[in-house]
């Protein structure tokens, strides 16, 4: 059997992923798709025979790092193995689109982000004597219809819920890098998580870059297609699955059957309402955490960026939430030396930070990206002001988050584990349900931390600092 296999093969693959879930999630639907057509994983890059960086290109930074990881295999890839294809996809490739090919000779193709079911097309072209092929349309379809693609043994998946944005926040690239929004349906996406569930998938993450807008494109609350209906229809589905006993049956090493975690992201503080806030307090599958990016808590920024809500609305919201769901995690992002963003503006997002207390934050320093609308205002704000704010805020909220961990210290938690903790191999590691790191020992057990992967275990959590728990295995 395993000869056949080998000899079907038609060779070895490495993805390399840049930027966010988006992104993974496309490299997973590669990633499947490459193995259905009888590619391998190769280990490391340098063993593959084709390679495609899947690119990001939120922040100028992240556009220079997959074109210059891209640029490495240029002198000697092709003479090391002259089978190897390579290929640029992504957010990038879709920006860049015919550009990309240029002081790239080594590159076989560019593929957008909206052309991932194309790839075996694509690889089929190369083989059969295409050269420089590049797949960079949109779909012009109001049909958004897939069914998601998972890797053997995994535990998580990200499940595309909905693609593109249609927000245009002024600074931000997504817009046109992922083409217009549009919603696959409910039905479906149940049906897809139940299937899922029965491949031994434990914890979802629906993705969406603004998921309060889900089924505005298939017409909304009028046909009951929104995101707090999927929600509740997917608790619903994941309960009466558990109920009848019908999800996987392998539970193997403890792994627990069927969907336990819902997660979701990104969500957009203009329109995360009551109606959220009861589905946070009443769905027990849906993760006690919340990731609601402000991006400053200045309102003349907050109105420049086309991103304004009352600061005093997103707080009394927050506040509502963590009244009816004591303990839940809140996090957000923030951007520092937009082009307007005066001192005091930024004295503005200081204090927002100090009285909300997120569990963590991502804070990221201002690119201007082509083709957005603040690309007019210049970038004004130099580089070492940006640092220097950003130092500043990362200084405040570090304080905050190593204070708001010690008070997890002593708590019993329920971990995912992920497996062998990345520094030392006697721990294990994984997430708890509001999304805070913990590495923990697992004394008293025979179990290794290799074998954890997928398994819900009590973590007792005994140390903690800014970025991460330490716990031991609670054996009741
Ligand atoms: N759709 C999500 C965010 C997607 S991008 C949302 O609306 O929340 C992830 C984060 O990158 C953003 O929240 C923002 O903080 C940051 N970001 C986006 N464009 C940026 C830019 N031009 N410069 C710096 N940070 C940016
Ligand atoms: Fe970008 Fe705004 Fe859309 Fe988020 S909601 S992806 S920040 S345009
Ligand atoms: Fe994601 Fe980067 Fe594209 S953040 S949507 S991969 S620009």
């Amino acid at each position: 059997m395993e000869n056949t296999l080998a000899q079907d093969t038609k060779g070895k693959y490495f993805i390399k992923t840049f930027g966010c879930q988006m992104n993974m999630h496309d490299t997973d639907r590669m990633a499947s798709l490459l193995v259905t057509e009888g590619y391998n994983p190769a280990e490391q890059i340098e063993d593959a025979d084709l390679v495609i960086f899947n690119s990001c290109s939120i922040r100028d930074k992240s556009e220079q790092k997959a074109y210059s990881s891209m640029g490495l295999l240029k002198k000697d890839g092709k003479k090391k193995n002259p089978n190897l294809k390579i290929g640029f996809a992504g957010c990038v490739a879709q920006q860049d689109k015919k550009e990309v090919f240029q002081g790239a000779p080594h590159l076989d193709f560019v593929m957008g982000t909206d052309s991932i079911d194309q790839l075996p097309e694509i690889l089929y072209r190369l083989n059969h004597g295409e050269e420089k092929i590049m797949q960079v349309g949109f779909d012009p379809s109001n049909d958004y219809s897939i069914e998601t693609k998972v890797l053997p043994g995994k535990s998580t998946a990200f499940v595309n819920i909905m693609k593109g944005c249609d927000n245009f926040c002024t600074y931000c690239i997504v817009p046109f890098t992922r083409g217009r929004e549009k919603s696959r349906r409910l039905e479906e996406i149940v049906q897809d998580v139940k299937r899922l569930a029965l491949l031994g998938i434990v914890e979802i993450t629906l993705l969406g870059q603004n998921v309060n807008s889900y089924g505005k494109s298939l017409g909304g609350k009028k046909v009951g297609q929104t995101f707090p209906a999927l929600l509740i229809a997917l608790q619903k589905m994941a309960d009466e699955m558990e109920a009848n006993g019908t999800t996987h049956p392998r539970g193997e090493g403890g792994r627990p059957k069927g969907i336990q975690r819902i997660r979701y992201t990104t969500s957009h503080p203009k329109d995360f309402d009551e109606e959220m806030i009861d589905c946070h307090a009443n769905l027990n599958r849906l993760v006690p955490h919340l990731h609601l990016p402000v991006q400053s808590g200045s309102p003349t920024v907050l109105k420049k960026m086309k991103r304004y809500v009352p600061i005093e609305l997103y707080k009394a919201r927050l506040a509502e939430l963590r009244r009816r769901v004591p303990g839940i995690a809140i996090t957000t992002d923030l951007i520092v030396g937009f082009p307007t963003e005066t001192e005091e503006d930024f004295e503005q997002t200081l204090d927002l930070v100090k009285q909300v207390e997120f569990d963590s934050l991502y804070a990221y320093m201002y690119s201007a990206r082509p083709g957005t609308a603040a690309l007019s205002l210049g970038d004004p704000i130099l580089d070492q002001e940006k640092k220097r704010r950003h130092a500043i805020l990362s200084e405040v909220q570090a304080e905050i988050q190593a204070r708001k961990n010690t008070e997890q210290v002593g708590k019993v938690e329920e971990v995912l584990c992920e497996g062998e903790s990345k520094t030392n191999a006697n721990l294990a590691t994984g997430r708890t349900a509001g999304w805070r790191i913990v590495n923990f020992s697992l004394e008293g057990s025979d179990l290794k931390p290799s074998q954890l992967e997928g398994r819900i275990l009590p973590v007792k959590i005994t140390d903690a600092n800014t970025y991460a728990l330490k716990g031991e295995l609670s054996l009741l």
